[in-house]
């Protein structure tokens, strides 16, 4: 019988797209590492998030109701791990990993220079379930790299996505349905 029960059930829905999420409050900026993003109304564009209450990104973004999505590359995946298994409750990750950063377009929260785009979002609702909140945003302003977004992602992106774990994967073949 080759099934076997799943206890971790979400890394079913993996991979998934992996995103920083920067976040500021007064003149404190963080970022952390994010895979539980969706896209919910094309119409009214709207997405969803879900951050854990531990996290100090929790904090700056309940306070703010705004949020910037960077997408990285597989070549920031180093960058993205360290975000990711460190707290700005203890350190300034900005400073420590020697982040660029580039002023808002829209919204006061700024994006990471190098990242292959980003979507900048401001909070209409949030629902609490669990140790996790689910943020209901609407983007205000997008933008990407055009070598490497047209209309859709490029292979040559290399956009990170999460399997689960420590394990990641980018795009190895692109297909055309017909
Ligand atoms: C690849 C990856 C994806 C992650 N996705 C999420 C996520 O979707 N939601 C979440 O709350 N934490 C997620 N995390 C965990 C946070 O990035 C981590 O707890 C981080 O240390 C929080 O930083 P902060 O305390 O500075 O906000 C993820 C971590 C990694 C490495």
């Amino acid at each position: 019988m080759p099934f076997k029960p799943v206890r971790r059930a979400y890394r079913l829905l993996h991979p998934k797209l992996t995103l920083f999420l920067v976040t500021k409050w007064k003149e404190k900026v963080n970022v952390m590492a994010l895979a539980w993003a969706m896209p919910i109304d094309d119409e009214a564009n709207l997405i969803g998030i879900s951050v854990h209450e531990d996290n100090y990104s929790y904090k700056l973004l309940t306070k703010s109701k705004e949020f910037v999505l960077c997408v990285p590359s597989m070549k920031q995946l180093s960058l993205v791990w360290k975000v990711g298994t460190t707290t700005g409750a203890d350190i300034d990750k900005i400073k420590e990993f020697g982040i660029k950063l580039e002023d808002g377009v829209k919204i006061s929260t700024p994006h990471l220079k190098n990242c292959l785009g980003f979507l900048e979002c401001e909070v209409e609702k949030s629902i609490k379930t669990g140790e996790h909140t689910l943020f209901i945003a609407r983007v205000v302003y997008a933008a990407a790299d055009s070598r490497y977004f047209d209309k859709v992602w490029k292979a040559s992106a290399k956009p990170l996505f999460h399997i689960g774990s420590r394990y990641f994967a980018t795009i190895g073949e692109l297909k055309e349905a017909r």
